[in-house]
Order: structure tokens, then C-alpha cells, then sequence
């Protein structure tokens, strides 16, 4: 069996080198002949009936309003809408989706049906107002999305296996590239499934079933990107390791069984065993999820994606003897493998149409992404048939210009693939174009002349036609290529921000660790004096008293000075409140703060004592926020002390529920009590100094109280699936104590969606809330992802 499998894979990439060698001959004949040319254009004649327009005042002053635009994402939808341009962006936009990522012929009337429908739908979803302000990527927005698919809990495994991939990526990769890519297979592997799912009407049980598949593959097949291509592309590994590495891979494709790990150094074990053990339960799902008629298919097309890219990736630009062959033919291997792979993961069988145009399109894509990377990859020494032909194009006459073997690919594919159709002319042409225009914006005029000059000098008649066509022309955008900026320019300000916060908080966790220190200012209060001082020297998060701090000094520009006694004393309470809860009588918990808790370094009354301490001098600290007016001091001294009640009752409710089996609204209220109200003091006590209305203030309370639910649940989780050296608490201890948790009601798969539903709640409340307070957005992402 391992022989025959071995014996079909090679004879397989054998039949695919063939007919790709076969495929670029018939290209290269092409291009010898120049028959691309007078070709390309007659179709530019007619395509650009559509595109170029003579100019007058008025439309010179509209076009560049449309400039000062672009960038913007919802306000180029809006635009695109009022000029009556969105309807025929969308069609072209999906209708080269519909070509690239599904393999669909433009001419067949139910793929035109289809993307009718899709466009009228994603119409009327961008141009809702609502919609408008929301953003276009986020957790929430994904795990909407699952909710109404019925698919929450393989979304929030993959919001896992994502979050470990990051965390395990050595330095030396681009985990967040990672991340991304994993996603962007994820979603492709998705459109086709949907797209089947819908064609078929596929509903209820079996579309859930569906779906959740599609997902698990898309991250199995998304995860060979950065464990296999990127991991050999970078320098982690030596050379050595890497053809360890690669024998490994190779192994299982031949054999169709991963082999055991085997010997690696110190440093790279760790890292190996990871993705070791990740791949094979990857490969093993992908395994069983194909059927008999499937599975070769989908050995066939790793292999050759594989091997292909191994050839490519050994390329040395110093190599002075490539054929053109050497430098085409895996580049059309791997390029339209790739893609087919997306449906043999799925067990979907490769229809002969699909099969061939997807064959035959790859290229085409490779040398429009190629192009557009030509000075990364020069740069990085990378060889590609751009980067070479750069290098040795005078010394070697016979190589073929990429850039003109990539005009013939656009001829081949309209006439000789889609039959000539007019649709399919229409998207290639615009998408042609539209790379130059980007092109030429992201390295500018002059670079972008020297490109041309060097790449299409043989034919300037051919050349000058498309550099007007491409100065002159209109209405060649891509939403594809919006949503990919727009991505990429929320993910860039997302990072920052999020670096910006957790700096913040870092930085106001150590500042706050001295503030707090009771000063050693009586002989009599010494026994409590270093009780007190050692439950607040722990390692505390510190969150209530962050909150207030961002909210008061960024949100309010209040003094820091002015509000310190307000941080103070949010942590005074909240250490209280802990001290409490670890008592024998309440929670009966050893450790706290990564330390013994104060009942077992001293002593039970003591601990009382302590706790009794810290709530007294809670007040003592606002009672000298002496910078503001005493009527709004008062006004915050009896909130606070109305919310300790609160917590008292929250915190009794949650004594008496042992053993009992709790509604989940229950549990609501009292979560909502024993962990909610500290949230929503800290948000609402700045805002009480800041004299916000209370329209603010109801707001930042409904916010908080899906922060506190979505954190208490986490704390439930972490109690029996977090580890106790991070967490600095013992595990176990609600199980112990036979305490009514989220997790006791619900189970740990329930609990976490609840989680996530209450993030989702967070987040919606902030999106309405009357100012902008992005670090709550954070502080969600925070709450949701931590590990103590
Ligand atoms: C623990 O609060 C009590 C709960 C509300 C679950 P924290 O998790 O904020 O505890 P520290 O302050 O970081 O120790
Ligand atoms: C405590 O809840 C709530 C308080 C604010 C005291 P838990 O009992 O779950 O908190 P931990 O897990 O001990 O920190
Ligand atoms: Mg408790
Ligand atoms: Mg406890
Ligand atoms: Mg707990």
C-alpha cells in the first residue's frame, strides 16, 4: 500500500510536469509570434468604451474628489453608491472572485445568477446606516457570524488553535503574517463550501455539519503555509534541520502517515514537537474527512504542491543557468496545485472544468502577484521570473520577458479558457490594469518607469497602448482589494493600539504597585500594618484601578494626582473583597496572588481584621480626592459604599448557591453583583468626578456589566483549565467547594460561548456609547484571551 502510493504521487507530479511543460510551450509560441499583441488589442478597444472618458471641467473636478476618498472604506462604498458605481463594482469584484477562488465560468447563466444575487445582498448590507459604523473585521463580527450559523463552538476552537499559533511562532516568523494567512485559506476553503452548500440548498443539521468541516479544513490546509512554506523559508531552522524537515513532509505525502519526529536540537525541539503535532492532527483530520474517490486526488495535489515548491525554493539567484523552463514550469505547478488542493480538503471531487481552468488560470495570478512584488523579493534574493530576468536578461537573450509571458496568459485565458467571453475580457482587463495603476502608486512614477522600460521594451507600440490605458482609465477597482487595504490598515492600527495599551497598563501596574504601600505612620496599627501591606504586595492585575486611571486621566483629562486617592482605593476594596473571599468560612483558598493567602500566613481574625482595614481606608482615600467639589466627592462615597453592600449581597448569594443547580439568570444576577459592580465603579466613579450625564453613565454601566459577566466566566474557566504558576491561585478550587460557577451550570463549552456572547454584548454597548473609547475595546480582547 505505501509503495503504490509512493509509486502514484511521483507518477502524478510526473502527468502534471507534462502537461504544464505542455501548456508553457504552447504559451511560449505565443509569445514568439507576438500573436498577443494585436489580440489584447482589440480587446482593450472594446473594454475601454467603459473606462476612458474625455475628460471635462466638471468630471475633472469629480475625479478628484474621488481621489481624496479612496482610501476610506466606508466612505468609498457611500461614494461609490450615490455616483450609481457600486452595482457594477460589486459584479466585476465578484465576478473575478467567482473566476480566481471558485474556478467558475463566467459565461454559465447560474454563475451569473448567482453573483446577481450576492451583489444585491452585499448591497444592501454595506449601505445599511447600522452597518456603516460598525467595523468590517472583527471577533465580534466573526462570532456573530458563527452564532447565526450554529457554529460557535468550532469557531471559538479555531479563536484557540490561532491565539496557540501565535504564542508558539518563534521570532524569527511573522506570527501575526501567519495568523493572517491561516485565515485567508480559511476563507477560501469557506467560499467553496458555502457555495456548494447554497447550490445544493443545503440546510438545518447538515449545513452546520457542513460548515463546521469546511472550517477545520480550512485551518488544517491554512496551517501548511506558515509550518511548512514560511517555516523552510526562514532562517529558524539550519540548513541541515531543513532537509530533516523536508524528508518529513515528503514522507508523509508518499506514505500517507506522518513519521515520528525524530532528533532535534535543544533549541529547536520545543517548536518541532508543536508543529509536529499540530500537522498530524491536521493531516489526520483531513484524512478522514475524504472520501475513497477523493483521497488520491488530494495526495496528488500536495505532492505536486509541495514538491514544486521545494524546487522553487532551492532556486539560487546567482545560478546563471536556469532554462525557462526551470523557472516557469513550477511556478505553474504550484500556482494552480495550490488552489485545487482548496477542494480536496473538502472531499469535493475536481470536475473537469473546474479542473482545467483552475490549471490553466494559476499562472496568470502567480505572475500579476510576482510583479507586484518584484522589489520585495529582490530584496530578499528571492528568484522569481521578474527578479530574474532583472539579473540576467542582457547576458541572456533566451529568457523570457515574465512580464510579456504574462500578457500572453491573459490572452490564452480569455480566448483560448473562457471562449472569448465578454465578461470574462471585462474582469481580466480591469484587474490587468488596476495592478499597474497600484503598482505604479506604491513605488512611484519614476521606479515605476524603470520597470516598464526594462519589461516591456520590445514592443512600444504595445507598451504606450496600455501605460495610456493605464494612466487614462476608470472604474478598474476591486473590492477584493479594498477589503485586503482596508485589513491590512485596521490590523497595523489594531496592533498599535493594542501595544499602546498593554504598555499603559504594564506601566501603571508597577507605578501603582509603590502607590499602594500603606506607610508604616503608627506604632498601634503594626499587626494589620503588615498584614495589609503583604496581601496588596502580590501580584495583582490591578484592573479595577487601571480602568478608573484610563478613564479619568485619558478619557476625562483629570490630574493624575488629583484621582490617585480614587485608584487607591478601588484596589483597597477589591484586595478586601479577596481577602474575604479565601477565608475557611467562604472559599477556603491557600493561595493568592501567586502567595499564601493572609488567613494562612497569620491568621483567620487577622485576615478579618485586614479586610475591615482596607474597606475603612478605601474610604479614607476618596474622602481625599480634595481637588473636586464636595458635593461630587459625596455623591462618589455613596456610590462606592452602595456598591460594597451590593458586592456583600453578590458575594453572599454566591455562598449560599453551593451545591445548587442555578438558572443561568441566577447566575446572571449574581455574577452581575459579586464581580460587575467593581467594573462598573471603576468606569463610573471617573465619570462621577468628570460630572459626565447620565446618558454616559448609563452606558458605561450596561458596558460594564457584560465586561464583568464575560470576565467572571473566564475566572470559572481558568478555575479548572488554567495553570496555577500564571494564575498564582489554586485550580480546582470551585469544584472543591462545590460552587455554582458557569462552568458547574453550563459545562465548559457552553460556558465559553457564553463568554463570547457577552463580549459581543460589550462590544455592541460600546459601539453605541456616546464617546469613543477604544481602550475598552481592548480591555475586552484583554479579558477574553488572558491566562491569569
Ligand atoms: C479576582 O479578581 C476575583 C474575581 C472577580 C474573579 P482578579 O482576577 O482581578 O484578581 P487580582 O486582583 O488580579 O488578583
Ligand atoms: C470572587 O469570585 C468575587 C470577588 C470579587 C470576591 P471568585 O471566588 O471566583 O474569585 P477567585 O477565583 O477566588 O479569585
Ligand atoms: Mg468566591
Ligand atoms: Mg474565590
Ligand atoms: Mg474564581
Amino acid at each position: 500500500m505505501r509503495e503504490e502510493l509512493q509509486r502514484k504521487v511521483e507518477q502524478s507530479y510526473q502527468r502534471a510536469e507534462e502537461r504544464a511543460s505542455l501548456y508553457f510551450q504552447s504559451l511560449l509560441e505565443r509569445v514568439q509570434q507576438k500573436s498577443y499583441v494585436s489580440i489584447l488589442i482589440n480587446d482593450f478597444k472594446a473594454w475601454k468604451h467603459d473606462h476612458i472618458r474625455y475628460h471635462s471641467v466638471i468630471s475633472f473636478f469629480s475625479k478628484k474628489q474621488k481621489k481624496k476618498v479612496s482610501g476610506e472604506y466606508r466612505s468609498y462604498i457611500k461614494w461609490l453608491d450615490e455616483a450609481g458605481k457600486l452595482d457594477s463594482y460589486l459584479d466585476r469584484s465578484l465576478s473575478y472572485i467567482y473566476m480566481r477562488d471558485l474556478g467558475k465560468s463566467l459565461d454559465s447563466p447560474e454563475t451569473k445568477e448567482r453573483v446577481r444575487k450576492i451583489v444585491e445582498s452585499l448591497k444592501e448590507y454595506l449601505t445599511q446606516e447600522r452597518k456603516m459604523k460598525e467595523e468590517p473585521f472583527s471577533m465580534k463580527g466573526l462570532y456573530r457570524w458563527a452564532q447565526r450559523e450554529k457554529v460557535e463552538t468550532t469557531v471559538i476552537w479555531l479563536i484557540d488553535k490561532l491565539k496557540r499559533v501565535s504564542k508558539q511562532l518563534p521570532e524569527g516568523m511573522d506570527a501575526e503574517h501567519a495568523q493572517r494567512k491561516i485565515l485567508k485559506i480559511i476563507g477560501g476553503v469557506l467560499l467553496h463550501e458555502i457555495e456548494e452548500i447554497e447550490n445544493e440548498q443545503v440546510i438545518g443539521e447538515l449545513r452546520v455539519e457542513r460548515l463546521t468541516q469546511a472550517l477545520k479544513m480550512g485551518y488544517a490546509y491554512g496551517l501548511t503555509y506558515p509550518f511548512i512554506d514560511d517555516l523552510l523559508d526562514s532562517d529558524v531552522l539550519s540548513p541541515s534541520e531543513k532537509k530533516q524537515y523536508s524528508q518529513l513532509i515528503r514522507t508523509t505525502l508518499t506514505t500517507g502517515t506522518v513519521p515520528a519526529l525524530g532528533k532535534w536540537t535543544q533549541e529547536t525541539e520545543p517548536l518541532m514537537k508543536y508543529i509536529h503535532a499540530e500537522l498530524r492532527e491536521a493531516f489526520e483530520a483531513i484524512k478522514k474527512q475524504q472520501r475513497s474517490t477523493t483521497i488520491d486526488e488530494f495526495f496528488e495535489q500536495s505532492y505536486v504542491f509541495f514538491q514544486s515548491q521545494e524546487i522553487d525554493r532551492n532556486k539560487d539567484l546567482n545560478n546563471r543557468n536556469y532554462t525557462n523552463e526551470d523557472l516557469f514550469i513550477p511556478i505553474i505547478l504550484k500556482s494552480s496545485s495550490s488552489r485545487l488542493i482548496v477542494r480536496t480538503v473538502l472531499g469535493a471531487s475536481l470536475d473537469e472544468g473546474f479542473g482545467q481552468r483552475t490549471f490553466y488560470y494559476g499562472i496568470y495570478n502567480q505572475l500579476a502577484d510576482d510583479f507586484s512584488d518584484l522589489f520585495d523579493d529582490w530584496k530578499a534574493g528571492a528568484v522569481t521570473p521578474y527578479t530574474y530576468y532583472m539579473k540576467y536578461h542582457q547576458e541572456r537573450p533566451d529568457l523570457v520577458n515574465p512580464f510579456e509571458l504574462y500578457w500572453t496568459v491573459i490572452s490564452y485565458l480569455i480566448h483560448d479558457v473562457y471562449h472569448s467571453d465578454a465578461k470574462t475580457r471585462e474582469v481580466i482587463l480591469d484587474r490587468a490594469i488596476n495592478s499597474l495603476k497600484r503598482f505604479k502608486e506604491r513605488v512611484g512614477p519614476s521606479k515605476y518607469e524603470e520597470v516598464m522600460n526594462l519589461f516591456s521594451s520590445p514592443h512600444q507600440k504595445f507598451n504606450r497602448f496600455i501605460q495610456k490605458m493605464a494612466a487614462r482609465a476608470d472604474e478598474v477597482d476591486f473590492f477584493d482589494k479594498l477589503l485586503r487595504d482596508q485589513m491590512i490598515a485596521a490590523l497595523r492600527a489594531e496592533r498599535q493600539e493594542q501595544n499602546e495599551f498593554q504598555n499603559a497598563m504594564e506601566e501603571m501596574r508597577t507605578r501603582l504597585k509603590d502607590a499602594l504601600v500603606i506607610p508604616d505612620y503608627s506604632i498601634t496599627e503594626e499587626p494589620i500594618h503588615e498584614a495589609v501591606n503583604y496581601s496588596l504586595a502580590g501580584d495583582g492585575k490591578r484592573l479595577r484601578p487601571i480602568m478608573a486611571w484610563f478613564m479619568a486621566v485619558k478619557e476625562y483629562n483629570l490630574e493624575e494626582a488629583a484621582v490617585m486617592p480614587l485608584l487607591k482605593s478601588l484596589e483597597y476594596m477589591h484586595t478586601a473583597s479577596l481577602i474575604f473571599d479565601d477565608l475557611p468560612a467562604q472559599d477556603n483558598a491557600p493561595l493568592r496572588r501567586g502567595r499564601a493567602t493572609l488567613h494562612e500566613v497569620y491568621n483567620v481574625a487577622i485576615a478579618e481584621l485586614t479586610g475591615l482595614f482596607l474597606t475603612q481606608k478605601a474610604i479614607t482615600e476618596q474622602a481625599s480626592l480634595t481637588q473636586f467639589d464636595a458635593k461630587t466627592v459625596l455623591k462618589l462615597i455613596r456610590y462606592a459604599s452602595e456598591m460594597t453592600a451590593s458586592m456583600c449581597n453578590g458575594q453572599a448569594m454566591d455562598l449560599e448557591s453551593k451545591g445548587k443547580t442555578l438558572s443561568l439568570e441566577q447566575l446572571h444576577i449574581l455574577s452581575l453583583h459579586k464581580t460587575g459592580l467593581a467594573f462598573e465603579a471603576s468606569l463610573v466613579m471617573p465619570a462621577i468626578l468628570a460630572q459626565a450625564g447620565d446618558e454616559e453613565v448609563e452606558a458605561l454601566k450596561k458596558f460594564a456589566s457584560h465586561a464583568g459577566i464575560a470576565f467572571q466566566i473566564k475566572d470559572d474557566l481558568l478555575d479548572v483549565e488554567g495553570e496555577l504558576s500564571l494564575l498564582g491561585k489554586r485550580i480546582g478550587i470551585d469544584a472543591a467547594n462545590n460552587n455554582a460557577t458557569f462552568v458547574s451550570v453550563l459545562g465548559v463549552t457552553e460556558a465559553r460561548k457564553a463568554m463570547w456572547e457577552h463580549y459581543c454584548l460589550a462590544m455592541e454597548a460600546l459601539e453605541k456609547m456616546p464617546r469613543d473609547l477604544s481602550f475598552l475595546k481592548h480591555f475586552m480582547n484583554y479579558i477574553v484571551n488572558r491566562d491569569y
